[in-house]
């Protein structure tokens, strides 16, 4: 039996302490805010690239720092790396003790981060390290692992499909997210041994900019279209394996070819549960949001944050002080966990044909 959602003993001792720490403080301290409530911004990226971020980060963020009691203003950059640095300046001249960014590439990041540092704010990178960048903390998933379930996950399709010395075609995330890297590095690991060893056959790999879902449905396309063997598709996330599906769907391939995915999108989990996709990787959004939370209401009042791990920036040659969560593989055995989590409701996934393949799955 699969371990379903469980955090390690590690994770649950350190968010216990986080929680401890976010509820003994409240508005009205004297430190870092100037005895002012404090006021936490946040920017997000985009609402394309996944849907995570309007789904589950925007509002688990807002919940987390309603309950701390804090003030605070997310926004959402859709995509522009122009409006990203105007959010951050505006966010920064009305006074935010904190800025929490998903940068849209480490470069514009750097200069959003650094800006906010000679002003006296504190920051945090939020599930993307910027690179060179200058962020206080960093609150994320293990991004490696994350890799790691995938290139296990399509490794366990192929097997389970019986699938002779396939052709694996990888749709890798955006060049410019160090996630994207972690995330190749993590299947790479298991892929890379089987193409050397001859078990699979390296197909084509190609980078999809800004993760753009409909760019990579034009990529995948050419894929299959100079190389029709393809037989295993690693897609870094939900968005990219559904538009590999739209093109195997046409070519009436769809089910036979596994894709992966990320995010447990409801789109991601639907595809599982058609057959269309052979894994997702659920990140339990709610924990990094309600993380940062914690480690902002701290920076806010002038205290430390608490951490479980850092992570080294390549190119800053900086050890970030972070708290890095645990990723969980999903197949369509264990939707229902994430149904169960409170991560998507059973009436977003189990609509019109997916009714039947819910119970069939347990979920109820
Ligand atoms: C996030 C993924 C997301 C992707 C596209 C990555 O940095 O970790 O969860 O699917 O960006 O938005």
């Amino acid at each position: 039996m699969r371990k379903g959602l469980l955090l390690t003993t590690a994770s649950v001792a350190l968010l216990t302490t986080l929680t401890a720490c976010g509820n003994s403080s409240s508005g009205g301290d004297s430190s870092g805010s100037g005895g002012k409530k404090p006021k936490i911004g946040v920017i997000l990226p985009d609402s394309k690239s996944s849907a995570r971020w309007e789904t589950a980060d925007r509002p688990y963020l807002a919940k987390a720092f309603k309950a701390a009691g804090v003030d605070y203003d997310i926004q959402n950059a859709q995509g522009d790396k122009q409006a990203f640095q105007t959010i951050a300046d505006q966010m920064i001249s009305s006074g935010v003790n904190v800025l929490v960014i998903v940068n849209l590439d480490s470069g514009t990041g750097k200069a959003v981060l650094d800006k906010a540092k000679a002003q006296g704010v504190a920051t945090i990178d939020y599930d993307r390290l910027t690179l060179g960048g200058s962020a206080q903390y960093y609150v994320s998933f293990d991004n490696t692992v994350v890799g790691k379930l995938q290139g296990e996950g399509l490794s366990k399709c192929l097997s389970d499909m019986k699938a002779k010395k396939p052709v694996v075609a990888e749709l890798n995330g955006s060049p410019t997210d160090n996630n994207a890297t972690l995330f190749a590095q993590g299947y790479n690991s298991v892929l890379d041994p089987k193409y050397s060893s001859g078990e699979y056959v390296k197909g084509p790999n190609q980078s999809v900019p800004d993760w753009d879902n409909a760019q990579a449905g034009t990529i995948f396309e050419q894929m299959l279209t100079s190389e029709p063997r393809i037989g295993g598709v690693l897609a870094a996330n939900d968005g990219l394996g559904n538009a590999a599906i739209a093109v195997l769907r046409k070519n009436h391939r769809n089910g036979q070819v596994p894709v992966t995915g990320q995010d447990a999108t409801v789109q991601g989990l639907q595809n599982i549960l058609a057959g269309d996709q052979c894994m997702t990787v659920y990140k339990a959004v709610k924990k990094e949001a309600d993380a940062t939370a914690r480690l902002a209401v701290a920076l806010a009042k002038g205290k430390k944050g608490q951490t479980n791990g850092s992570v080294k920036d390549p190119q800053g040659g900086r050890t970030v002080p972070s708290v890095l969560l645990t990723p969980v593989a999903v197949y369509k055995d264990n939707v229902k966990d994430v149904v169960n989590d409170g991560y998507v409701t059973k009436a977003q996934l189990c609509t019109g044909r997916y009714a039947a393949l819910c119970a069939k799955a347990g979920i109820q």
